[in-house]
C-alpha cells in the first residue's frame, strides 16, 4: 500500500517573480487556498496520509501553514471565521508532515532525490503542486493507484497538448496495452523537445507514482536539458526494462505555475463556487 506523497516544491518560481521573491510558488491561492493544500486535499482523498515535502530558502511558510496557529484560532474561536479553518484543521488532524531542504535547485530529479530520506525504500506519488487537478469523481493521483495496483510499476500522469507545446513538457512514445484506451507502455521519453523532435503530443504532467529504485538510478543521472538532473532521463531507464506505464488521466488539470493557467484556475474555481 502507498502512504507517502513528496512534494517537491523548491523551485524559484521565476515565473511569478516578484510575488515569489520571498513567498513560496506553492502558497499562491486560487481563491483562498494555496495552491498545495489542493495538492494534499488530493493525496489525502486518494488515501495517503503521510506527506513529504522538499523546501528550500525562503518556504518556511509551508510549514507553518500545516501547522496550527494559536493565537489565530484563539482570536476567532466561536466567531462565524471559525469554519474557515476547518479543511486545513482536518488535514493537519489526518495527516503527518516531514520536510527535507534542497541546497542547490539541481532540478525536479534533484529534488526526488533530495526526498529520499523521508521516503526510504518504498512506493510513493508525487505531486507538483502547481499542476492543479480537479476532477469531479475520483481525483488523478487517486485514479492513478488503481492503475499501479494493477501494474505494479513506475505510473505517469499524461496530457494531450498542441504539438506546438511540447517544448514545455517531458513528452512519452509507448503502445496502448490490456485493450485500454487511456493506458501506455512508455517506450521512450524525451525532456521539453523542439516539436519537430517530440515523439508524440502525449506530455508528462504533475503526477508520478516511483517505484524505489528510482533513487539509485538518479543518484547516476547526469545534467540533462538545462543543465539540471531531470525526472524523465531516470524514468527513462525504468521504461527501458517495460517499467513504466503512462496512464491519460481523466479531469482537468491546470499549469498554475504559469500566469494563465493560474488565472484559468482561478476563474472555473470562482465560476464552480458561483454555481
Ligand atoms: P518548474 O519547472 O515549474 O520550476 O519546477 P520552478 O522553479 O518551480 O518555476 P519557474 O519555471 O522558475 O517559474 C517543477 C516542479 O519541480 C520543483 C518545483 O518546485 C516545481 O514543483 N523543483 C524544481 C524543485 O523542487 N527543485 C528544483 O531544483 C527544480
Amino acid at each position: 500500500m502507498i502512504q507517502k506523497c513528496l512534494f517537491p516544491a523548491a523551485g524559484y518560481g521565476t515565473r511569478f517573480l516578484p510575488a515569489t521573491k520571498a513567498t513560496p510558488k506553492e502558497m499562491l491561492p486560487v481563491l483562498t487556498k494555496p495552491l498545495i493544500q489542493y495538492g494534499v486535499e488530493e493525496a489525502v482523498e486518494a488515501g495517503l496520509n503521510t506527506m513529504a515535502i522538499i523546501t528550500g530558502r525562503g518556504k518556511r511558510a509551508i510549514e507553518d501553514h500545516f501547522d496550527i496557529s494559536y493565537e489565530l484560532e484563539h482570536q476567532i474561536k466561536g466567531s462565524s471565521k471559525e469554519p474557515l479553518l476547518d479543511e486545513i484543521r482536518s488535514l493537519i488532524n489526518q495527516c503527518t508532515f516531514s520536510y527535507t531542504r534542497q541546497v542547490e535547485m539541481k532540478g525536479l530529479g534533484h529534488a526526488i532525490l533530495t526526498g529520499e530520506t523521508l521516503i526510504g525504500n518504498e512506493p510513493f506519488a508525487v505531486i507538483l503542486a502547481d499542476d492543479l487537478c480537479t476532477n469531479g469523481h475520483d481525483s488523478v493521483l487517486k485514479q492513478m493507484l488503481e492503475v499501479y495496483e494493477k501494474y505494479q510499476c513506475s505510473i505517469i500522469a499524461i496530457e494531450e497538448v498542441p504539438k506546438e507545446e511540447t517544448y514545455k513538457y517531458g513528452v512519452i512514445a509507448g503502445n496502448l496495452v490490456d485493450n485500454t484506451n487511456d493506458t501506455y507502455r512508455v517506450t521512450d521519453m524525451v525532456e521539453k523537445p523542439d516539436p519537430k523532435e517530440a515523439p508524440t503530443n502525449m506530455a508528462i504532467i504533475g503526477r508520478y507514482i516511483l517505484t524505489p529504485d528510482i533513487f539509485d538510478i538518479l543518484r547516476e543521472t547526469k545534467p540533462g536539458k538545462g543543465g539540471e538532473i531531470q525526472i524523465t532521463d531516470a524514468l527513462l531507464e525504468q521504461a527501458k526494462k517495460g517499467k513504466v506505464i503512462a496512464y491519460k488521466f481523466h479531469g482537468q488539470r491546470f499549469d498554475c505555475g504559469s500566469v494563465d493557467g493560474f488565472v484559468e484556475a482561478t476563474n472555473y474555481f470562482y465560476n464552480r463556487m458561483e454555481a
